[in-house]
């Protein structure tokens, strides 16, 4: 999980079409970013994983929403060396647990940090970031569980404009966002842009 903590941006990607994982990820690359979430939210998700682990060995290639034991198989298999959801499902969370690749579950209650404490992870998407209540309502709720070393990746809602009122909050380790790399840049094919988008944030980060 270390490793993962070491990027402070995570683009979340909807891919439809998995001709356009390795161009997209040559993007990424491009602007200096080494790791992509690609959401199982459409059925080119595995092959686009697949076809990023094979082609760029150097990219943390992860899969998100990833919210079945099933997906998670299936994310596995493809060559996922991370994943993420939107929430917290105990038996996503044991598989992934049980092949040791690193999970990160969602959550946007103080009951959803225990459930997901209670499966052994420390590293937590918060979603959706934004219009739960931003950084104010992280921290707040982060608070009572600061003796357990809990870390949040917030998403949704997340832009270049707000992305460090949450990095600067010690229990942020990443942020992630589909604005990185939105579903219609990708299928306008526009990596220039998209190269662009990453480099603004990557400076901002470290800013
Ligand atoms: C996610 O799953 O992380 C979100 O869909 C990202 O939300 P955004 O589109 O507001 O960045």
């Amino acid at each position: 999980m270390s490793d993962l903590h070491k990027f402070p941006v995570i683009p979340v990607i909807v891919l439809d079409d998995a001709n356009d994982a390795e161009p997209l990820a040559e993007a990424l690359l491009a602007g200096g970013l080494n790791i992509i979430e690609v959401t199982f939210r459409t059925a080119a998700a595995a092959e686009s994983i697949e076809r990023i682990a094979k082609a760029f060995p150097e990219m943390q290639v992860g899969a998100g929403t990833v919210v079945t034991p099933e997906q998670a198989k299936r994310a596995i298999d493809a060559g996922s060396k991370f994943g993420l959801a939107p929430g917290t499902d105990p038996e996503t969370i044991a598989y992934f647990k049980q092949q040791g690749v690193p999970f990160i579950p969602g959550i946007m209650t103080p009951s959803d940090i225990q459930a997901a404490v209670k499966a052994g992870c420390t590293s937590l998407k918060f979603f959706p970031a934004g219009a739960a209540g931003g950084p104010k309502l992280l921290k707040a709720m982060a608070a009572p569980y600061a003796n357990l070393g809990i870390k949040f990746c917030p998403t949704g809602g997340v832009t270049l404009d707000n992305m460090n009122d949450y990095l600067s909050l010690p229990e942020v380790f990443a942020i992630g966002g589909t604005w990185l790399a939105t579903k219609a840049q990708i299928q306008a094919k526009e990596w220039g842009t998209i190269t662009q988008q990453v480099k603004d944030a990557l400076a901002k980060a470290s800013a």
